[in-house]
């Protein structure tokens, strides 16, 4: 076929669809744990909201959205929850409504980026994020909130890397002190990083190329420049990290790829995953409410790559052992099976057990089991003729291969002891 999917958007579906809803119901799970509520803001949105907050210096604002322009206006395809979060937020004046709150969301993102193994031009990312909480305590919680994301589903490969990116007071030393170590290798530097130069040299701390990269890692660490409000705040972090039992870096090196953060940033990065390696990155970002033309308030977070996660969890086979959404597959050969099987699927549906058919009234016993395995039911019913006769049914385990006769009076009550909780 010559209609084909747009590259780097997949489609989901069978399997690995049951995978994905087994992942998400146990990610909602942690948020709801941790007092998130969630929130969806709508996939397109006026290309000012992420032109101003995420910085038009940015890969993402240069080069990676999907604009439509409409009736003289440019909407893009939401390339980041936060920017769209903040926007909703002042819309609907949430920050004004008191003391911290607490908010999640799970959302497909669009980066026009060159798709490799775990970057995607349509990804999803849960993310999280806290407004009106100024404390270096709500920065431990959300890198605890990631952590326990991991560490719930066994993944322990990972490094949490945080840094401080300072604030309006120290960092605008700090990008003074970059320019002067970068100015005279300026030629040397990549195209982009030269246009960087005067507008967002810590940028160049980010860039992907071999030259910038090898002269970044001589310049000077934000560490050394970082106001006195800034350090407390860091260390206060650390502490925090520490007695929450999160084992971290402290890595200068990381800027991140939007302009939006103040004080904490930070990634979680694994060996899992190959050369995109992070599984999950955020940090604190109390000015963005300013590139709004508001008020500053507090607000700090993150947010993890679905994909990326998925990823991980297949290089360590932890997605084996999920049970399948069908419980029981029902398998009728003949035409009077298929009459009263319609009938007892259509009553275990009732109950809320999740059955699967085939409406195909010709079909024998191999063919039925083949489409019990393809749909990876928990259990098969097989009702014949020779069964019907018998007033009994055979119920099939299908991990065990186990299989027992049971009388069609006792029927419905042995699934629901089997099946319900
Ligand atoms: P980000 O670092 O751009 O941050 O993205 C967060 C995560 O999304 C990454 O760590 C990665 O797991 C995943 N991700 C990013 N790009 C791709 C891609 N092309 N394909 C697959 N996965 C990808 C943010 O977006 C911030 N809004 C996070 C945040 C929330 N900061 C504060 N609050």
């Amino acid at each position: 076929m010559e209609i084909r999917a747009v590259r780097g958007m997949n489609d989901l579906y069978g399997k690995e669809m049951q995978e994905w809803h087994y992942v998400e119901e146990k990610l909602r799970k942690i948020f709801r744990t941790f007092g998130y509520e969630e929130i969806r803001t709508p996939v397109l949105e006026k290309i000012e909201v992420f032109k101003g907050a995420v910085g038009d210096d940015t890969d993402i604002v240069e080069k990676q959205m999907y604009a439509i322009e409409k009736e003289n206006e440019t909407l893009v395809l939401r390339p980041e929850g936060t920017a769209s979060f903040i926007r909703a937020v002042l819309e609907h004046q949430l920050h004004r409504t008191g003391g911290a709150q607490r908010f999640y969301y799970y959302l497909p993102m669009f980066r026009h980026e060159r798709p490799q193994k775990g970057r995607l031009r349509q990804f999803h990312q849960f993310g999280a994020e806290i407004i009106n909480d100024p404390t270096p305590e709500a920065d431990s919680e959300i890198i605890a909130l990631l952590n326990e994301v991991y560490r719930t589903f066994g993944i322990s490969e990972y490094t949490v890397r945080i840094n401080s990116v300072g604030c309006q007071d120290c960092r605008p030393v700090y990008k003074e002190k970059l320019k002067e170590y970068f100015r005279p290798h300026l030629a040397t530097l990549c195209e982009q990083c030269q246009k960087r130069f005067e507008r967002a040299p810590m940028r160049i701390l980010d860039c992907k190329k071999e030259g910038c990269k090898k002269l970044a890692a001589g310049a000077p660490v934000i560490t050394d420049s970082l106001c006195v409000v800034c350090k407390t705040h860091h260390d206060q972090l650390k502490v925090r990290l520490k007695q929450a039992e999160i084992p971290f870096q402290d890595d200068p090196t990381i800027v991140r790829g939007l302009d939006y953060y103040s004080r904490t940033a930070f990634e979680f990065t694994s060996p899992l995953l190959g050369a995109q390696d992070a599984l999950g990155g955020g940090g604190r970002y109390d000015g963005i409410s300013a590139r709004f033309g508001e008020p500053p308030f507090p607000a700090v977070g993150f947010g993890l790559g679905m994909e990326r996660l998925m990823l991980a969890l297949q290089e360590k086979k932890l997605l084996a052992e999920i049970k399948s959404s069908t419980q029981v597959y029902l398998a009728p050969i003949g035409e009077a099976a298929f009459d009263y099987l319609f009938a007892f699927g259509m009553k275990l549906r009732k109950l809320g057990i999740a059955v699967e058919t085939s409406y195909d009234k010709d079909k024998g016993l191999k063919w039925h089991m083949k489409q019990a395995n393809r749909v990876n039911a928990q259990y098969t019913l097989i009702l014949g003729e020779e069964e019907l006769k018998g007033s009994f049914a055979l119920l099939k385990d299908m991990a065990t291969g186990n299989q027992e006769q049971i009388s069609l009076s006792e029927l419905q009550k042995t699934i629901e002891r089997k099946m319900l909780p």
